[in-house]
């Protein structure tokens, strides 16, 4: 009787999610042990109660560990002063119905570059809410790092929403908190506004000085064609330094901005033709200086070739900065990049767009989200939830490594891993049988991921893919596999040997098709002479 009467026990409190760095190598550190994001972006409006039916079942179907969500200014604070969390309380019980973790996505100042998830007494206000201006004195259509009642009120607004976060969510649901979407402003490098013109006179800040290792001076002497770039992503980024401050002094939890990307991360292009102020990969070192207070910075990666996706992995995968893909797009030729990304060691990776609610397509995303198209991202995860807590692991410790399949036809449909002791090659469009030189798969496709377990032991999946292995100096000794073991993990993380692979299945290379296989692979060798 007293039992049932007793108010229901409340949350068991977990540490807070962090950040753990060694060795330039770094992990999301949940529940007290590294974890691997696989995740999924909703839709831009699909974050309301009437919503949420379709966003589920979706998330569900792909398998992911972890869903990104908006938490919007204008839904919390309609009204200046008054807050309501009653969606994020919704959101927090819905996600761990579903044993779900989720990574809220602060749409505050700017969300991509544009102010209109500001509520409508932000919005509409100009004079206590000031535009950019134009070297002509009229208003750009973003909000101006130099406002300072915006910064208040979005640092305000910010504080109640991790405040909220602190009371609501003492089991830590929430993993990561994204401050601000893809900030910045297209079309105008900088703001022109008086105290704008007046700081571009002026000499660079002291600490990017010493983070470009360049001479002090102003911002055209020391960053010539790039000033204005420079300029306003400092600006930019240390008002978000600021509202992530406000949050981070309530709870500590790991905090990081998105970045609109431009064209490619080869070649230089005029900061007007994406979105200047942004964390974007030209811009890196001016975060790092400017915004102490955020974890990371994060590519969203909408160029689906195979160069460019990994010189933006490549980019943002730092000593300094954890790689973590908030967004990419979500056709079928995606999905490979997962191998790449986890591989390098990412903290997480997701799909943007995917769930049941139907809005008009912005490309490159696919016309069409149903089964089929989600298909590729859901078999991905559906792989890796079983392993996702031993890779983030392995991972932290550099002993991981991934390719996706590349479509230049110069990389003859191959990809190199360097182990150590080992070499790994991976090859796309080749039979199961036989050493004919790869095709490529009908599609760009492929895609492989090799964790190291141990010396001479590694964990190797992958899908449409040949892997082979051979020995880094081949002077001494011939390699052999000692044995193959196809296999799975169970819940409790222990492997479970179901078969060994040999003969057929050894001869030709490690061969996967499109079924999910799990293979431990002990590697051996024997002298020449
Ligand atoms: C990038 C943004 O960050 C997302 O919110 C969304 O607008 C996507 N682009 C695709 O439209």
């Amino acid at each position: 009787m007293a039992l049932a009467l007793a108010a229901p026990l409340a949350a068991q409190e977990t540490p807070v999610p962090r950040i753990a760095s060694s060795n330039g190598r770094h992990a999301l550190i949940v529940d007290g042990a590294p974890f691997l994001m696989l995740g999924a972006q909703v839709n831009n409006s699909s974050a309301w109660p009437a919503a949420m039916a379709k966003v589920w079942p979706v998330m569900e179907a792909l398998h992911v560990n972890t869903v990104e969500v908006p938490i919007a200014w204008e839904q919390i604070e309609r009204e200046e002063g008054k807050f309501d969390f009653s969606y994020l309380d919704l959101l927090l019980a819905q996600a761990r119905e579903r044993d779900l973790r989720l990574v809220l996505l602060w749409f505050g100042t700017w969300k991509n570059t544009n102010p209109q998830y500001t509520p409508s007494w932000v919005k509409l206000d100009n004079k206590r809410f000031p535009r950019m201006r134009k070297p002509d004195g009229t208003n750009h259509y973003a909000l101006s790092p130099f406002g300072r009642e915006t910064l208040a009120a979005d640092s305000r607004a910010f504080a109640a929403f991790i405040r909220h976060l602190k009371q609501a969510d003492p089991q830590n649901t929430v993993l990561m908190v994204q401050v601000q979407n893809e900030p910045g402003s297209y079309g105008l490098p900088r703001d022109h506004s008086p105290e704008a013109d007046a700081a571009f006179a002026a000499p660079v800040p002291a600490a990017l000085i010493k983070q470009t290792k360049k001479q002090p001076g102003d911002w055209t002497r020391v960053f010539g064609r790039d000033a204005e770039l420079y300029f306003h992503a400092w600006h930019v980024a240390r008002y978000i330094d600021q509202v992530a401050a406000a949050g981070k002094a309530i709870k500590p939890i790991p905090m990081y901005v998105n970045a609109a990307l431009p064209g490619d991360p080869f070649t230089w292009q005029e900061p007007k033709s994406y979105a200047s102020g942004g964390p974007a990969n030209t811009v890196i070192d001016v975060y790092k200086a400017a915004a102490p207070h955020l974890d990371l910075l994060a590519p969203d990666i909408y160029n689906p070739d195979h160069k460019a996706y990994r010189g933006f992995l490549a980019a943002y995968d730092r000593p300094d900065n954890p790689l973590m893909v908030p967004e990419t797009g979500h056709s079928k030729e995606y999905a490979r990049y997962f191998f790449e990304a986890v591989g390098r060691g990412a903290i997480g990776w997701a799909p943007f767009g995917v769930d049941g609610n139907r809005y008009l397509p912005t490309l490159p995303l696919t016309p069409k989200l149903n089964a089929e198209a989600i298909a590729p991202f859901a078999a991905n995860f559906a792989l890796f939830r079983p392993i996702a807590r031993l890779w983030a692991e392995r991972a932290f410790a550099g002993k991981t490594w991934g390719a996706a399949e590349p479509n230049d036809p110069a990389d003859q449909h191959q990809q190199v891993m360097k182990l150590g002791k080992y070499v790994a090659t991976a090859s796309f469009g080749r039979s199961d049988f036989g050493m004919a030189p790869p095709k490529g798969n009908p599609e760009p496709s492929g895609g492989v991921a090799i964790a190291e377990l141990a010396p001479d032991e590694y964990l190797v999946t992958g899908y449409r893919a040949r892997i082979d292995f051979a020995l880094a100096d081949e002077t001494r000794a011939n390699i052999l596999y000692d044995r193959i073991e196809e296999g799975h993990y169970d819940a409790a993380g222990k492997w479970v040997f179901e078969r060994v692979w040999n003969g057929d299945q050894a001869d030709w290379g490690l061969n996967f098709t499109a079924a999910p296989q799990l293979l431990r692979v002990k590697l051996a060798s024997y002298p020449k002479r």
